[in-house]
């Protein structure tokens, strides 16, 4: 079919482990799906230090890395892809800003949290990203494609 050679845009977007412990898996999960993107990968990981590092490279100067990855490490995270298009820019705005402080309400960290290293969920920041990000959870084969047998306009 047409449609499956297209190349939808997908993003990472993960459940950190403080927004596991708090019980915000479900609230994630709802607000991707109510917005009218398509889940095509979930699963739990207790991610190890090393691909922490290597999920965050680009930050390994920052005076947080460790800690960050410290943080990534203490729980494990509810990895996802979700797919549709926009879906990189439009699920930062689902997530809000970095910083708690700087995120409305009506956001995941803007209702949810108040601490940016505590800030409960993570998303790609470009497609560039999102598909290093992808490639670094998922196995090709954990990316299942599916159709809606009802509900074509939804992507
Ligand atoms: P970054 O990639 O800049 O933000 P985002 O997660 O919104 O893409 O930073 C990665 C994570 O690092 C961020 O979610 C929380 C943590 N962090 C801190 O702990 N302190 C900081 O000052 C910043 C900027 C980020």
């Amino acid at each position: 079919h047409f449609f499956s050679v297209v190349a939808m845009e997908q993003t990472f977007i993960a459940v950190k482990p403080d927004g596991v412990q708090r019980g915000l898996v479900g609230e994630t999960v709802r607000r991707f799906e109510q917005k009218g993107f398509k889940l095509v990968a979930m699963k739990m990981v207790q991610a190890s230090s090393a691909h922490l590092e290597e999920h965050y490279k680009d930050l390994k100067e920052k005076p947080f890395f460790s800690g960050l990855c410290t943080y990534m490490a203490s729980g494990p995270v509810v990895a996802m892809v979700w797919e549709g298009s926009g879906v990189v820019a439009m699920g930062r705005m689902l997530l809000g800003e970095t910083k708690p402080q700087d995120s409305l309400p009506g956001t995941l960290r803007g209702d949810f949290c108040i601490n940016v290293g505590r800030n409960i969920v993570h998303g790609s920041d470009s497609v560039e990203s999102a598909k290093r990000e992808i490639a670094l959870w998922f196995k090709r084969e954990e990316i299942v494609t599916w159709k809606s047998c009802t509900h074509d306009w939804l992507y």
